[in-house]
């Protein structure tokens, strides 16, 4: 009986795609790892995986660019899970977004990975400085710009705030979110640092 069991799993192994095989291992992951930063850092490798997936490489070339809407891109929504909330979105900027002013932001309270699938972009992190005591303001400053491509992981933890900047390029991004994207992303419209900036 046991054997059996082993047996059928495996072959339901075997035949998993590399999207059915990420989910699996992220609520395998979720499921035994309660500490948010532990678990958000264990979960890069698993993306890892599943960017470098030929097949999903390949899937990626054909998807369609993300039509920005109420100021932000909608995300392709891959997958959202039931029972942990987590999701898969895909993010695909082309032509029309080479050159569009990059929106500093952060994703409020939730966790991101953000993974390069195709294409080069910049990332660019900010230190916030002042206090948060009061609403509506944020004084920030550059702490990190960095070219990503293809393989390219960024773990986005609540409230960093950061942009990613196109140069160019068709950029192609899959995101796990530990919620489905919607009102929470917080944006910062107005150049950074200075007073009442919001
Ligand atoms: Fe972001």
């Amino acid at each position: 009986m046991e054997t059996q069991t082993a047996s059928q799993s495996q072959t339901q192994t075997q035949s998993e795609n590399a999207k059915d095989r990420f989910i699996r291992k992220t609520r395998e992951l979720f499921a035994r790892e309660n500490d948010l930063d532990k678990r958000w850092t264990a979960l890069r490798p698993i993306l890892a995986e599943l960017l470098a997936d030929p097949e999903m490489i390949e899937a990626s070339k054909s998807w369609p660019d993300c039509v920005p809407a109420n100021g932000r891109a909608e995300n392709l929504l891959f997958y959202e899970d039931k029972d942990f909330g987590f999701a898969i979105n895909g993010l695909i900027k082309g032509a029309a977004r080479h050159g569009a002013p990059a929106r500093i932001h952060d994703h409020a309270h939730i966790y991101t990975l953000y993974g390069v699938i195709d294409g080069r972009e910049k990332v660019i992190r900010y230190d916030r400085l002042d206090d948060r005591s009061k609403p509506d303001y944020a004084q920030i400053k550059e702490a990190a710009n960095v070219l990503c491509g293809a393989g390219d992981i960024d773990l986005v933890k609540p409230y960093e705030i950061h942009t990613e900047v196109t140069v160019g390029e068709r950029t192609v991004a899959v995101i796990i979110r530990s919620q489905k994207g919607g009102d929470f992303n917080q944006v910062f419209r107005k150049p950074w640092p200075t007073p009442n900036s919001l």
